[in-house]
C-alpha cells in the first residue's frame, strides 16, 4: 500500500498543569503529501505550535501516531530521533533563534558542526544557502547588525544546510513587518517550488496564496474550513 509522505494518526499531546490537563492536541488525523505547501491557521492556543513540535520531533507525543516516510517518531529513542531530525527536518522559528556572538555565515554554518562537513567545506556551503536567500552580501554581519526579515533569511538558510525534505516553521513572519515578512513568504515558497514539502504555521492570511493547502486547528482538533470560520464569526459576534 501506498503510504503518505507523512501519516499522522489519532495523535494527542496532553499538558498537566496544577492538577488541570490541558488537550493542546485532542484526536488528530492528518496526511501530508511529498512536495506541498501546507498552512496550518487556528486561533491562540489552538495546539499550532504543539503540532509543529511533535511533527518536527521536538517533542513527544502522549498517544498516537507520527509517521515520516513510514519512519514512526513516537517509536524512536532520543538518539534516532536526533539523528532523523537533522536528516529530515530544517526549523524556523518566529523569533528566529539566531546565535547573537555568531555572524550570518557562521549562524549558517553552525548545523553542519555535527555532521562531519569538512571546515572550507562548511563555509563554502553556507555562503552559497546566504547567497539564495539574497544574504550574500551580509555573511559577516551579526544578528544585531541585521534587520529582523534578515535574520529571519539567515534562520531559514540555516534551516537548509542539511539539505531537509521537509521545512517547519513556527509563525515565521510573526515578528516582521509587512514588506519583511512577504520577502520570508517568498523565500519559502521558493523552497516549495524547488520540491521541498513545507508546513508553515501562521496568523497571516496572505500565506495561505502561497499554499497548495490548508489545515484549520480549533482546541485541539482539525476542522473543515467552513467549521472554522463559522467558529470565528461566533467569536467576533461574542466580542
Ligand atoms: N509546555 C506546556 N505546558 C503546558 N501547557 C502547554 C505547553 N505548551 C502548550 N501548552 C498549552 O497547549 C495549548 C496549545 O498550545 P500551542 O502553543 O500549541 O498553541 P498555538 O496554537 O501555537 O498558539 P499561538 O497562536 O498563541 O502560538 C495551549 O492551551 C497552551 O497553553
Ligand atoms: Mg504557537
Amino acid at each position: 500500500m501506498r503510504q503518505p509522505f507523512i501519516q499522522i494518526t489519532r495523535l494527542t499531546k496532553h499538558f498537566e498543569m496544577g492538577g488541570q490537563v490541558v488537550r493542546a492536541l485532542d484526536g488528530v488525523d492528518l496526511e501530508i503529501e511529498e512536495g506541498t505547501f501546507t498552512v496550518v491557521m487556528g486561533p491562540s492556543g489552538s495546539g499550532k505550535s504543539t503540532l509543529l513540535y511533535l511533527l518536527g520531533g521536538l517533542d513527544r507525543p502522549t498517544s498516537g501516531e507520527i509517521a515520516i516516510e513510514g519512519e514512526r517518531l513516537d517509536q524512536m529513542d532520543e538518539n534516532a530521533l536526533a539523528l532523523f531530525r537533522r536528516r529530515t527536518m530544517g526549523f524556523v522559528f518566529q523569533s528566529f533563534n539566531l546565535i547573537p556572538s555568531m555572524t550570518a555565515l557562521e549562524n549558517v554554518g553552525f548545523p553542519m558542526q555535527f555532521s562531519g562537513v569538512a571546515a572550507a567545506q562548511r563555509g563554502e556551503r553556507a555562503r552559497g544557502l546566504l547567497d539564495q536567500v539574497g544574504l550574500g552580501n551580509r555573511a559577516g554581519h551579526r544578528p544585531t547588525e541585521l534587520s529582523g526579515g534578515q535574520q529571519q533569511r539567515v534562520a531559514i538558510a540555516r534551516a537548509l544546510v542539511n539539505d531537509p525534505k521537509l521545512v517547519l516553521a513556527d509563525e515565521p513572519t510573526g515578528n516582521l513587518d509587512t514588506s519583511s515578512g512577504s520577502a520570508i513568504m517568498h523565500a519559502l515558497s521558493d523552497l516549495h517550488k524547488a520540491g521541498r514539502t513545507v508546513l508553515v504555521v501562521t496568523h497571516d492570511p496572505r500565506m495561505t496564496r502561497f499554499a497548495t493547502h490548508k489545515i484549520f486547528l480549533l482546541d485541539g482538533h482539525v476542522v473543515s474550513e467552513a467549521e472554522y470560520e463559522t467558529a470565528a464569526l461566533e467569536a467576533m459576534n461574542v466580542e
